[in-house]
């Protein structure tokens, strides 16, 4: 696949090393995963889950998760083919978010006394997998159908058997693509778009005269974020490091500026000035692209690296939201008044819906996947070790199912609900 040539370029020894690994437990996945259609007889399912915030080592392998049920009529379950790291998995397994998730988990938690915990926690943010349940509500999407979605951070993860969404987040996964790569899109997908088109006012229709200049293009969100906007006609600015170029041009970037480069300020500043800039990176660079922004034009900065969980982990929920809020209202106060440039806070959101459109772009070839590694399911642990040495090009993938097995596993899915279906109707 092109996605893959594009890759062996940059990291062959990765994928050469990931898939030693990926055979060495091959036998012990299929073994496990031929009698993993979920039934009325299976209320366990295994996935890796924390029972505590911490390093690598509170990540637990564990055959004894209750299997998530479909409960409400809108509900979709997924068994999971494909599941993917990103930045906030690291972050999570250390407590990361813990206060606001756990409220939005348990919203009665912040008027009652009773602190119920947030553990087991199961981390994965993206799935690519296929529908066994459906709710009564649900009309999108039905048994046997290949999905794909990104896992709301509050809800439970993918790097499980299976994980129930809501018909909403779901989207059928592109059909030109494997689990595998499919399931390195859809976070950095439902991010990307939150940014760029609610934070940078972009779209498919407004963007074949902007300029963009997108910070930290070698990662997930990067990689994606070039492709998209190329494919919507913007002229693209990236900056990563020098070993990453190659790759940011590949996927359709028009200038390149290495950031460790000496002079890469006086680069960028050599440049002409931006629409919008979409920042991956933060910290000291949030206040060098700021001045690279056209004046008085209604050009936007939109961070994605914000303190708002930081602050409300470290300060509680109120004086969190009020510190991370009044933060946010002095800098865009600032920056309107000195430079008439918006700026803003992007955020990850579900939408299912966004993911049709992104599905579209990827079997036209538009858009494609960069999975810079891919990991079995029983080495989630080096997966997450991957991710922590940082450098990321493109994303590090987990194959929760192997796909030799996808079609026996369809049918054996599907047709196990059928009968239980039958059997349910029979009885009453
Ligand atoms: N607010 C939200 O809802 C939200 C959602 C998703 C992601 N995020 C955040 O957005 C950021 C990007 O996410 P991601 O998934 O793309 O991360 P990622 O996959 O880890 O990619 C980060 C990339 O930035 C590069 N980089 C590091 N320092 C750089 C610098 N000074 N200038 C240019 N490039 C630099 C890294 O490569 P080298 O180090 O080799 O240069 C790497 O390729 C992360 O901080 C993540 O936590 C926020």
């Amino acid at each position: 696949m092109a996605s893959t040539r594009l890759l062996c370029l940059f990291n062959k020894n990765v994928a050469d090393s990931t898939k030693t690994l990926a055979r060495a437990s091959w036998s012990l996945s299929c073994r496990r995963n031929v009698s993993s259609s979920p039934s009325r007889l299976q209320s366990c399912m295994s996935g890796w889950i924390i029972d505590q915030y911490g390093t690598n080592g509170v990540l637990t392998y564990t055959e004894d998760i209750p299997v998530p049920t479909v409960s409400s009529p809108s509900d979709v379950m997924i068994k999971v083919y494909a599941a993917s790291l990103n930045p906030l998995d690291i972050s999570m397994r250390g407590g990361y978010g813990a206060t606001l998730l756990k409220l939005k988990r348990q919203p009665m938690s912040v008027i009652s006394s009773d602190n119920g915990s947030e553990f087991p926690l199961i981390l994965g943010r993206d799935v690519s997998g296929v529908v066994v349940d459906c709710g009564s509500e649900v009309t999108h999407v039905a048994p046997g159908d290949e999905v794909w979605a990104a896992v709301p951070p509050w809800k439970q993860g993918s790097l499980a058997e299976f994980v129930t969404l809501t018909e909403y987040e779901v989207s059928h996964k592109p059909k030109s693509l494997t689990h595998a790569e499919a399931a390195s899109i859809p976070y950095v997908a439902n991010t990307a778009l939150s940014a760029l088109v609610n934070a940078g006012g972009l779209c498919r229709d407004s963007s074949s005269n902007k300029r963009v200049l997108i910070t930290g293009g070698s990662g997930g969100v990067g990689t994606f974020s070039i492709q998209l906007l190329k494919a919507w006609g913007a002229h693209v600015t990236v900056t990563c490091s020098q070993n990453a170029e190659g790759l940011v041009r590949g996927l359709g970037a028009d200038e390149v500026v290495d950031y460790t480069a000496a002079d890469a300020p006086e680069q960028l500043e050599m440049m002409e000035k931006f629409d919008v800039v979409l920042d991956n990176v933060g910290g000291e660079t949030e206040q060098l692209v700021l001045g690279l922004l056209k004046p008085w034009s209604g050009a936007k900065y939109v961070t994605l690296v914000t303190p708002l969980l930081l602050n409300i982990d470290s300060m509680g929920l109120l004086d969190g939201v009020c510190h991370a809020g009044s933060s946010l209202h002095s800098k865009a106060i600032q920056n309107l008044i000195s430079g008439g440039v918006f700026y803003r806070w992007g955020f990850y959101a579900p939408d299912g819906p966004a993911l049709d459109d992104v599905s579209r772009l990827m079997d036209a070839g538009k858009i494609l996947p960069v999975v810079e590694a891919q990991f079995p399911f029983t080495q989630v642990p080096q997966a997450f070790l991957k991710l922590e040495q940082g450098h990321a090009r493109g994303k590090t993938v987990v194959r929760v199912t192997e796909e030799d097995d996808r079609e026996e596993l369809v049918q054996n899915s599907c047709t196990e609900f059928e009968q239980e279906r039958r059997k349910l109707a029979e009885q009453h």
